[in-house]
């Protein structure tokens, strides 16, 4: 071993055993012998693997479990499908890309830098087209964001569905995202750029997913993206060039972006019209939802996050978002939504991100029936499933924000079930 690294390592034998005598509960008391600590142990016998041994690394094997999952009866083909984001094993809010939700109607497409191209025509004084590189030439801006599907938690109208939050609300993941303003483009293309206008946005695959974006939200915070927590986007999520569009649903977000037109009225494509539209109670449709309300959930304990430890010090813990904005408080509820706690945000939540909350408590042992609500910066308080299915009956699959329950046993077991 390295001299350098002696001393750290000592420093470190040091402070774990202040934590064995400390004050964590449940933790061995420091005079029980524990072979792991007196004994010398293989992993400090020998030497471990070498640096160059994985050029692009991956998760430690025993994480091997936290990985993006499919639900296989819901949709036909892999091609046209989603999987999800293992929202319960992971924390802060920051989603790996590797692990990040995929959602193609028409499958992935590998497009290199150099085929790559954008076009802006329409109403602009001068239709352009530019390549990869030109895109990396205007000033680039870092925003973290959410990017949530329409259809997350659209299995869960008429009751509760799929036992685990990564299937309920994994259609979610939030990145830091590089990119150059919609707006800067806009302004290169000499776009009319009057309230009354419309941007059509089309990707490069089969489906091209077409949307019509009203041109305030395109002059707002829209942003022509090529980096995603650092990286490249991954070539699922629109390798080279995507839209990120703040706060308004996944659908929007079109991914191998190639082309933008200004226009006068919005296209009313398929996208916009047979899918991504609410309909109601009484069967009639709502045009244009494109927000997302605010919501939260408790991400553990859930079905697949069980409370392992017993009684004592608990940590419950979640996830909340708004698409209108900042995430200002999130309550939690132990008995069904009876009395709530307000729970404690990690940091304070940056705009239309994900903000991670915790409630440190002590559990009793008794079943608990948990819930989180979230409430934005507008005062908005997320609904409960009644509240919400008052308005959309329970034929709705899209924008279902409503609180979720999960039932806790005296074993720790979570479930997903509903309370009215
Ligand atoms: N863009 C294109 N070109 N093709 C698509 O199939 N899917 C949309 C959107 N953009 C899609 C697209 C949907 S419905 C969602 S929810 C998001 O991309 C998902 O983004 P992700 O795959 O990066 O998670
Ligand atoms: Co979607």
């Amino acid at each position: 071993m390295d001299d350098a690294f002696k001393p750290s390592r000592r420093a470190f034998l040091k402070g774990s055993a202040a934590v064995a005598a400390g004050s964590v509960a449940g933790a061995a008391a420091a005079d029980t012998p524990d072979p792991l600590i007196t004994e010398l142990q293989d992993w400090a016998s020998y030497t471990g693997a070498g640096v160059d041994e994985s050029p692009y690394g991956m998760p430690i094997s025993f994480e091997s479990h936290v990985v993006r999952r499919n639900v296989e009866w819901l949709t036909a083909s892999p091609i046209s499908s989603i999987n999800f984001t293992p929202i319960h094993a992971l924390d802060g809010t920051i989603t790996p890309q590797g692990c990040a939700f995929e959602r193609h109607h028409s499958g992935a497409i590998e497009l290199r830098k150099e085929d790559y191209r954008l076009m802006i025509n329409g109403l602009v004084d001068r239709p352009l087209v530019f390549t990869y590189d030109d895109i990396e030439r205007f000033p680039r801006e870092n925003h973290v964001y959410f990017c949530e599907c329409a259809a997350n938690t659209g299995m869960e109208w008429a009751g509760a569905q799929l036992n685990g939050v990564q299937f309920t609300h994994g259609m979610i993941h939030n990145m830091e995202y590089t990119g150059v303003p919609l707006r800067t483009l806009l302004q290169e293309a000499g776009a009319d750029i009057s309230p009354d206008k419309w941007v059509y946005v089309e990707g490069a695959d089969a489906s091209s997913n077409g949307r019509s974006i009203p041109m305030e939200k395109a002059l707002d915070d829209v942003l022509v993206a090529f980096k995603a927590n650092g990286e490249a986007l991954r070539m699922e999520h629109g390798y080279p060039v995507r839209l990120v569009v703040p706060g308004w649903e996944g659908n929007m977000w079109v991914k191998w972006l190639r082309r933008i037109e200004v226009v006068d009225v919005a296209v009313e494509s398929r996208e916009e019209t047979s899918k991504y539209t609410d309909v109601y109670a009484d069967g009639t449709a709502q045009k244009w939802t494109w927000v997302m309300d605010a919501k939260s959930v408790i991400t553990s304990p859930s079905p697949q996050m069980p409370i392992k430890h017993g009684q004592g010090p608990l940590v419950i813990s979640g996830l909340a978002w708004s698409g209108h904005g900042q995430i200002t408080r999130v309550d939690v509820s132990k008995d069904g939504g009876i009395t709530w706690e307000t729970a404690r945000l990690g940091k304070q939540g940056d705009s239309k991100a994900l903000t991670r909350f915790y409630l440190d408590t002590n559990w009793d042992g008794a079943p608990m029936i948990l819930q989180a609500r979230a409430i934005d910066e507008t005062g908005y308080v997320q609904p409960t499933k009644d509240q919400l299915r008052e308005k959309r009956g329970e034929n709705s699959v899209y924008h279902n924000n409503c609180i979720q329950t999960w039932y806790v046993s005296a074993e720790g077991i979570a479930e997903n079930v509903e309370v009215s």
